[in-house]
């Protein structure tokens, strides 16, 4: 098997299996199922709460088919500055406002010499690159992604090299990024022409280590073994620094959560948060069920809980003060683009790879999923869209301009909208049940999926709140009846939703606003107010309070 067969790997773990007569109910906290279209919430500002991370809605960009080539960095192309950053992607990445971008992979990371990336540019290598099968020039590199991040206004996670890379480079990594001067890295990175150190928070070690597509992949033991020698040695030199360790690729792995407690038992200490990854897709194969598919943030809400509970179990077994936080480093939609000539790039200079093409109902769980994360923002610290532009993307880049798919809209919305605190809601609903779809993975047991699925923030600064709301009734408008406890709504400043007649209608160059988010009369503003959810939507509620 070729290693980036993530999909291959994974079907033939069980993921598409046949369904499982046991049945088990899951929903989201906060929730109890009651008769009727109206769906009812309950918000308040019960227990006292802290503001949760922005983090969590970031982003990421692989050197993978076109993301950095020509969807970021396009020397010479009149789209781009004298730097060679395409200006359209740079504004809409900035407009965008996005916090925290993970940068150089993913499976590519695990082949990577960073060193190769920086220097003058003349002097830059071209490789061939094995986890996606292309050609890496090497033109764009750490400093020009610091220089570009710091144009759209991201914070950098960086990761470091776990497959062939050893612990000697990444240590070297992270004083040529984060030392001052004075020492042979970080006077190179001066000699490049950052004076300044790039000063990097959050790094990841290593990309997917469980998975037998990664370049290097090592077992639970040996890998947290290597995370923790490794983490020792940059704590070192940078005490600040925030460390997140490999967690399971996805619970359709056979070793999901054990590899979790195997790792963690061997790095627990020297860590401070667990990645989590994760794609959905509504593929015949796997039932090709809309009713299922706008379900699967559930899935995720459980990845979560069971991913915090394994964490948990580690820090008792350690007896350690310490909690850790989780990041969400790769979520999204997809399932069309993951195999054969979508993944192998036939040693070709920026291929098109992974260039799935998004629909509305790939839009609708995408505000799903942005619901789970925001829920769930407790223990989940960093997130990951994955990716920015190009693959697996919102963005989509041509020789003439960009394109905002429709999964850009639910992002936007929640990029936009939500901020301060995750608000309490109680909420009681209508539910339709959903079979189990595999053995392993995502929707393995049956479940009873509420119609409409809320959450909701406060920012107290600015006294506004925002709720979200997917209406998963495909067929139904769906009343949402907010009733507000501590806090009285007195305007609606927007209300916006993502709805359509046709699931599978996608944006294009050609016609690009089939899918995009559109005004919502939103009702009276009040302590007590309904608001009118269209069926097959995903809406934002924009308050002043
Ligand atoms: O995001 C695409 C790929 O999916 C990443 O490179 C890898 O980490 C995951 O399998």
């Amino acid at each position: 098997m070729s290693r980036n067969t993530r999909r291959q790997f994974l079907k033939q773990a069980g993921l598409a299996g046949a369904g499982l007569a046991a049945s088990s109910i899951f929903t989201v906290p906060g929730f109890s199922q009651a008769a009727g279209r109206t769906a009812r919430a309950s918000l308040g500002l019960v227990a006292p709460r802290k503001d949760f991370d922005r983090r969590v809605f970031g982003a990421f960009l692989e050197h993978l088919g076109r993301a950095v080539y020509t969807g970021v960095y396009e020397p010479g192309s009149k789209l781009s500055d004298k730097r060679g950053f395409r200006t359209d992607t740079l504004r809409e990445v900035k407009e965008l406002n996005v916090p925290i971008m993970r940068y150089p992979g993913g499976n590519f990371v695990s082949g990577y010499n960073w060193l190769d990336g920086v220097g003058p540019r003349k002097d830059r290598p071209t490789v061939l690159e094995r986890a996606w099968n292309s050609l890496e020039t090497n033109q764009f590199g750490t400093n020009d992604f610091m220089d570009w991040a710091k144009a759209v206004g991201t914070e950098p996670l960086l990761g470091f090299n776990l497959g062939t890379g050893t612990a000697e480079m990444a240590v070297a990594y992270v004083e040529y990024c984060n030392f001052a001067r004075g020492t042979k890295w970080s006077d190179l990175r001066r000699a490049h022409g950052y004076e300044q150190p790039h000063n990097v928070k959050y790094w990841c070690l290593g990309n997917e280590m469980d998975g037998p597509w990664q370049i290097g992949r090592l077992k639970a033991r040996e890998y947290g073994w290597k995370a923790r020698d490794i983490a020792q040695q940059i704590r070192v030199i940078d005490p600040e620094i925030q460390l997140i360790a490999c967690g399971s690729s996805g619970p359709g792995m056979p070793t999901y959560l054990e590899w979790d407690r195997e790792v963690l038992e061997e790095c627990y200490d020297m860590v401070d948060g667990l990645s989590l990854h994760v794609y959905y897709g509504n593929a015949d194969s796997t039932g090709g069920k809309t009713e299922r598919f706008l379900a699967m943030n559930i899935d995720m809400e459980r990845q979560i809980q069971e991913t915090a509970a394994v964490c948990d179990y580690v820090q008792g077994l350690k007896r350690s003060p310490k909690k850790l936080w989780l990041s969400f480093d790769e979520w999204n939609v997809w399932y069309r683009a993951n195999s054969g000539d979508h993944t192998n790039g036939h040693g070709k200079f920026a291929p098109k790879l992974l260039e799935e093409v998004y629909n509305l109902e790939d839009a609708l769980l995408v505000g799903g999923l942005l619901n789970t994360l925001i829920r769930r923002s407790d223990r989940v610290r960093v997130g990951c869209l994955a990716q920015i532009v190009n693959v697996i993307a919102p963005l989509m880049t041509s020789d003439k301009g960009i394109l905002r798919q429709s999964t850009y809209y639910p992002y936007a919305m929640a990029l936009k909208y939500a901020t301060g605190r995750v608000l309490d809601l109680q909420m009681e609903g209508e539910t339709y049940p959903v079979r189990a779809a595999g053995a392993r993975g995502s929707f393995a047991r049956d479940m009873d999926v509420p119609f409409v699925d809320a959450v909701a923030t406060y920012d107290a600064a600015k006294k506004q709140v925002a709720v979200f709301a997917l209406n998963r009734d495909l067929s139904n408008e769906r009343e949402l009846a907010l009733s507000f406890d501590d806090i009285t709504p007195s305007r609606v400043l927007a209300c916006e939703t993502i709805t359509g007649s046709d699931l599978k209608a996608a944006n294009t160059f050609e016609d690009p606003n089939k899918v995009v988010a559109q005004k919502l009369d939103a009702g009276t503003a009040g302590g007590k107010m309904t608001v009118k959810l269209p069926a097959r939507s995903y809406t934002v509620i924009h308050l002043a309070v």
